[in-house]
């Protein structure tokens, strides 16, 4: 039997670089990687191709449950690619309110749950993998920057979904995402006890990058002795 490969847990609210730095780390490590976000926001799009109200949580946990979603890349939703409909600005705007629903966070985070034991491990990105989805990672990640540069860096994304070329819409678009994931009863976006919070603002991807490595090194060595 081979060894069972570490998780990774990296949150944090949005545009804190959680995808770029998970994408990075993933090749830098040779594990696989999961984008939860990708997973509630494939729900959302079904949702809204329904033709169904996102704040109608009932409907909403009917198409949850018959759900038929692979994880990609590309992101699949019965067979149909939607990596680029799922990063659409009425996405990003639906999204939060899908993902406060407790019987959809049960559903998926159940799937991510079962990745991880499919893949042995790897990185996973999210709001709530450090303190639910993975609470045994061996190293924790929490994200965070400035409203302002998380705002910035949104608008220099090419899938910038909520970029509408105004920075201050985007950082209201930004706050009130992060308002909901942040205050919702079930599992909110919040840095477990035990997670390394690292303030980006400021900072390149490279040097992320290179700081949560080292943080990783170390974890590893920790867990072994
Ligand atoms: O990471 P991304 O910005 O694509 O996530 C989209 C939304 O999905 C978040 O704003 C949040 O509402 C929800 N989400 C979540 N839990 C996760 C990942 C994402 O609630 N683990």
């Amino acid at each position: 039997m081979t060894a069972p490969k570490p998780v990774v847990a990296i949150d944090g609210p949005a545009g804190s670089g959680k995808s770029t730095v998970a994408r990075m780390v993933a090749e830098a490590l040779g594990l696989p990687a999961l984008d939860t976000g990708a997973m509630y926001r494939a729900l959302t799009w079904a949702v809204l191709d329904a033709r169904i109200d996102p704040a109608d949580a009932p409907a909403v946990i009917g198409v949850a449950h018959a759900l038929d979603l692979d994880v990609g890349p590309p992101v699949r939703v019965a067979g149909r690619d939607v990596n680029d409909a799922i990063r659409t600005a009425e996405v990003s705007a639906a999204v939060s309110v899908v993902a406060a629903v407790p019987e959809v966070r049960a559903r998926l985070v159940a799937a991510q749950r079962e990745w991880i034991v499919a893949h042995g491990g790897g990185v996973v990105e999210g709001r709530d993998i450090g303190t639910v989805v993975a609470p045994d990672a061996v190293l924790k990640i929490y994200l965070v920057a400035s409203e302002e540069e998380r705002a910035r860096r949104r608008q220099r994304q090419d899938d910038a979904t909520e970029a509408s070329g105004d920075l201050d819409a985007t950082q209201e678009a930004i706050r009130r995402r992060d308002r909901i994931d942040s205050t919702r009863a079930a599992s909110p976006l919040a840095a477990a006890d035990d997670a390394v919070v690292l303030d980006t603002t400021g900072l390149s991807v490279d040097g992320v990058v290179a700081e949560v490595l080292a943080r990783y090194k170390a974890a590893v060595e920790a867990a072994r002795s």
